[in-house]
This record gives C-alpha cells, structure tokens and sequence, in this order.
C-alpha cells in the first residue's frame, strides 16, 4: 500500500493556536469566500424549523405492528431522503455517553506532553491529530481529533488509546461494544428496507470482522468563526456513522440541496447517518451525504463520531439484488481499505469520493 509516513508540514495544534489568545487566524485556516459558512445562521430564519428526523426506536419493538411498520418506512424515509436522523430510545445507556464524552473533553484539557505521546502520522491515523490529508500547503480546518481502532480484534491496540484520565480506555472499550450492537441492529432495518435479506449488509461487511473506529472531534474556541470550518464538507467513507455531539453548542450542518441544515441535537439521542460503503452496497437507492462542521468564539465542542466499517479487505460492491436493466450497478468494487486511502491522502471534499467510483455505464 502507498502509505505516506509523514506529515508534510510541521503540525499546530488548533487548541494551542486557540489558547494562545490570538485575535486573527492564520491564514491556513482561512477558506476560500464560497466556501466560509454564512455569517450567521440567523440571515435564513425559514431554516430554523428545518430539523433531520428524529425516530423512537423502541417502537421497533412495540406489540403494535402498524406502529412497527410506521417506524420502519420513518427510517427509510430518512434513508432516501436525508442520509441522517437522529435516534431516541436507542438502548444505550445515557451515563454511559455521558461519562464517554466527559472523558475525552478532559484528555483535551490533560498538558499538551501527555497528548504529545501520541501524536499520530499519516500511516494510519491512529492517535492525536491536527489534520486530515497530506497534500502541502492545503487549507486546514479548525479542529484537533484523536482516532482509534476499536474492531477488527486484530486492529486493536489498547496501548494506542490514553491511559489519562485512567477511565478512559475502559470507556472507550464498552461504548464501543455498546454502539457496534446498535449499529447491528440498524444494518438489519437497512436491509429489510431495501428488500434484502436481514443479514445481507451485515454479512456483506464481514459478518464478525466488520470493523469499527472511533473518532473524537476537538474543536476550538474560534477567534473568526465566520473564517473558518470545524470540518470541512465530506461524505463518511465507511459503512454507517454514529455521532454523539456536544450537548451544550451545536455545530453540525448537513447538505439538503444547496443549503447547510444546522442540526439541533435532541439531549442522549444519536445522530446517524449513511456512510460511502452503503451508497454503495444499495447501488445509490441510500446515499451519503455531505456534512461540515461550522465553529464559534463563544464555546469549545467535542463529538464523538462512530464509523461502523466493512472488514477492510473486503470487496464492496452494489448488492446484485438492486441491480436491474433500468438500474445497472452505478459502482465498481472496491475494498474498505483501498477506498480510505483517497480521504486519508486527500482530505475532506465533499463527495469526489465515492463519485469517482462510477463505472463507465
Ligand atoms: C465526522 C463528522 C461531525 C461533528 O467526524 O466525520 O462529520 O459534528 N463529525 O463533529
Ligand atoms: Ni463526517
């Protein structure tokens, strides 16, 4: 595999930059006029009432079937016409998310030594990042992460997760197994939705070896919000995500047309959302959508972003059973693996990604 070793440029991180009280951003931060977010969210009022779905996912298991039905076609709705929704009701327990997100928002606060330790490169990612892509002298967003692999067994390295503060690794170890059944659950509502088998995506990503990451998301007091992106516009390139923000700031926008849709998250739900490799898998009936992360000068926001994967040596292609004449696959096969060597190497942007898996139909 092409993997680069090193980062290209020394790297800042953003909370130092934050931290040091500076009133104008450097210039690396600062995107281009059409891509900044706008002013203020306040100059499109009618967006105010705009939300993602919101879906009661214990009605899944409610003695009523037409309530079950209803529930299902909610999330089909949601599939086809959003690529995200939020999930009340979900099972996991809220203390658990709760203690999870506190944990990390103090590994942001631990001295910058203890972070230092593990300071990741692009081979693999894993570990305390300041960036995303490798291309000199790119833009940079306005935001430190700190990644790690949870699943395949063989992929995880618990010495590469923080020892400080001393609950975190064991945490991070039942959130995970707690946020992998759920997404269990969900992959088999995917596929009956799609008139698949129920096992069909979750045997397609590899039965027991699917994999799964955990991405934390650091974003910074910003000294020019309207400058600047927390994250720029990307489509997840793996499987499905479950995002569990901040509960005090928002941050989230979603692409509804040629609109950002701000999300208000609900207290203890999760944002989930369609990822790359089931756009793929459903031949394009459920798709990706772009999503950025827009900043302020006011309060600090961290998000837990889960990515439920294929098994990255897998190839992934649409399910022959959504393939007709009137709809030939859209895409070529391709591994897990190969495909995030495109947003390791090149960053965020937006959804030239999965487009570029087309076959030439
Ligand atoms: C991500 C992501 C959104 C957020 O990590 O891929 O889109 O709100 N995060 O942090
Ligand atoms: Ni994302």
């Amino acid at each position: 595999m092409n993997c680069i070793q090193t980062w290209p440029e020394p790297i800042v991180r953003v909370q130092s930059l934050s931290d040091s009280g500076i009133t104008a951003i450097p210039e690396r931060y600062i995107k281009r006029l059409s891509e900044r977010p706008s002013p203020s969210p306040l100059d499109s009022p009618a967006s105010d009432d705009i939300n993602i779905p919101v879906i009661d996912l214990s009605n899944l298991l409610s003695d009523d079937s037409s309530l079950r039905k209803e529930t299902m076609s909610l999330i089909s709705g949601a599939c086809r016409e959003w690529g995200f929704f939020q999930v009340v009701n979900h099972g996991v327990s809220h203390e658990l998310m709760r203690r999870t997100r506190e944990v990390w928002r103090e590994f942001f606060h631990l001295p910058v030594e203890e972070k230092q330790r593990y300071a990741n490169s692009p081979a693999t990612y894993e570990g305390y990042g300041s960036r995303l892509g490798v291309e000199k002298g790119m833009k940079l967003d306005w935001s430190d992460y700190f990644f790690l692999h949870l699943l395949p067994n063989s992929m995880r390295n618990q010495n590469k997760w923080p020892k400080l503060p001393p609950e975190c690794r064991e945490l991070v170890a039942q959130y995970g197994e707690e946020l992998v059944k759920l997404c269990g659950k969900l992959m088999k509502v995917f596929s009956t939705n799609l008139g698949l088998e129920q096992d069909y995506l979750q045997n397609s990503f590899g039965g027991e070896e699917i994999g799964a990451c955990l991405r934390v998301n650091f974003y910074p007091k910003c000294p020019q919000p309207d400058l600047a992106l927390g994250l720029s516009p990307h489509s997840d390139p793996g499987g499905m995500t479950l995002l569990l923000p901040d509960d005090n700031v928002s941050g989230l926008q979603v692409r509804r047309g040629d609109n950002w849709v701000t999300v208000k998250p609900i207290p203890n739900a999760f944002i989930v959302n369609i990822g790359d490799q089931i756009q793929v898998l459903s031949n394009a009936t459920y798709k990706s959508v772009e999503h950025r992360v827009i900043v302020n000068s006011a309060k600090e926001r961290v998000s837990l972003a889960f990515f439920y994967n294929p098994n990255g040596n897998i190839p992934i292609e649409p399910a022959k059973m959504l393939v007709t004449e009137e709809k030939p696959p859209l895409y070529k096969a391709m591994t897990f693996n190969e495909y995030r060597l495109f947003i390791r190497t090149r960053g965020p942007c937006g959804k030239s990604q999965v487009e570029s898996l087309k076959s030439p139909h």
